[in-house]
């Protein structure tokens, strides 16, 4: 029986020492000191010892429990920082590795054009408003004194879906819209962005969806030079504060009288030049005094109450501001294109 047990060590510490895993190590534990294992075994036949053999041979198979137990013990903490440092060298990071590049990409220029006005109006104390793409005739036509059949409406060739349902040739219903919310009372100031639609052929200058800046102030006493004074403000802060503005009379049904501002052009300082064609001034945006029936419509009291109102196209002031030479680059993202108004750069 000792000899049995000498046996089982030697051979237990053997095994111990080969294990290369925590797996392997932990079934040699179980197949040597589980209560199935060789040693269990062996106590079995103690019963057969005579009495003074007993105790020794109980005292042997302890030792060479303890000595097992402890030679599993020592390799297991040699196994586990062998798996620790395996996976720490596994995970090491190379740190002159050359780093990813992050790509930051950047607001569209009209993005950035839309944001800079909706930012100097607010500082003007205007609120925005934001209206329906899918528009009906009567907000984007009769309630801005175009009633059907008026010559007017050519001006703005439509897509209609139904009858009476068209997608707005202009953010100009939204004047309608806002005035009727307040019942005829108090004052309105705000600025309407958004798309538009209407029924032309793409060229350089043209879009069948283009964005619009619709503003609208009504107030007791709101006289034609307040449009002046606002619309000299806007032409200054987007252009440079050398820039001059002038009204040209014009026509909208809405507006009466009716404007249109042109700025004074900077590449040739006034004199003339191929942006200007030669005049001197470019074209900028349409505007007027709110027509009385406008106001009537939309329940204010046109005798008491008067207003201005404008109507900025987003894409022609981009086009100014950065010398965009084709209205067609905003919608073909083309990086190459969208990059130069990278704020980052
Ligand atoms: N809605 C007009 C257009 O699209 C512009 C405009 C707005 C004119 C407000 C006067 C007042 O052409």
């Amino acid at each position: 029986m000792e000899q049995r047990l000498v046996e089982l060590q030697q051979e237990a510490l053997e095994g111990i020492k080969k294990a290369t895993d925590l797996k392997e190590l932990n079934d040699i534990r179980v197949s040597y000191l589980g209560k199935k294992g060789p040693i269990t075994e062996v106590l079995k036949g103690m019963g057969k010892l005579s009495a003074e053999e007993r105790p020794k041979m109980g005292a042997l198979a302890n030792e060479v429990r303890d000595v097992i137990a402890q030679a599993i013990e020592e390799k297991q903490s040699i196994l586990e920082e062998e798996a620790v440092a395996k996976k720490l060298a596994s995970e090491t990071i190379d740190v002159t590795l050359p780093g990813r590049q992050v790509k930051t990409g950047n607001h569209h220029p009209l993005t950035r054009i839309i944001e800079e006005i909706e930012d100097l109006f607010i500082g003007m104390g205007y609120t925005i408003a934001e209206g329906p793409e899918v528009e009906s005739d009567y907000y984007n036509f009769e309630a801005l004194n175009l009633p059907k059949g008026h010559p007017a409406r050519d001006m703005q060739d439509s897509f209609y879906i139904t009858e009476e349902l068209l997608l707005r040739t202009h953010t100009s219903p939204m004047q309608a819209r806002t005035m009727e919310k307040q019942n005829g009372k108090g004052p309105v100031k705000i600025i309407c962005p958004g798309k538009v639609y209407r029924r032309d052929n793409d060229d350089a200058t043209h879009s069948h969806q283009f964005m619009q800046i619709e503003g609208l102030v009504v107030d007791e006493n709101i006289q034609m030079s307040d449009l002046k004074g606002t619309l000299d403000v806007f032409a200054k802060k987007m252009f440079g504060e050398d820039r001059e503005i002038r009204l040209r009379p014009s026509f909208f049904p809405f507006t009466e009288p009716s404007v249109e501002m042109d700025i004074s052009c900077k590449i040739c300082s006034g004199k003339g030049c191929n942006v200007c064609k030669g005049t001197g001034w470019i074209e900028v945006l349409g505007a007027g005094m709110v027509h009385p029936n406008v106001l009537e419509m939309a329940g204010y009291d046109s005798k008491k109450y008067t207003g201005f109102a404008f109507g900025i196209g987003s894409e022609r002031i981009a086009m100014l501001k950065y010398g965009i030479d084709d209205i067609r680059h905003y919608y073909t993202n083309d990086v190459r294109f969208l990059k130069q108004f990278s704020i980052h750069e």
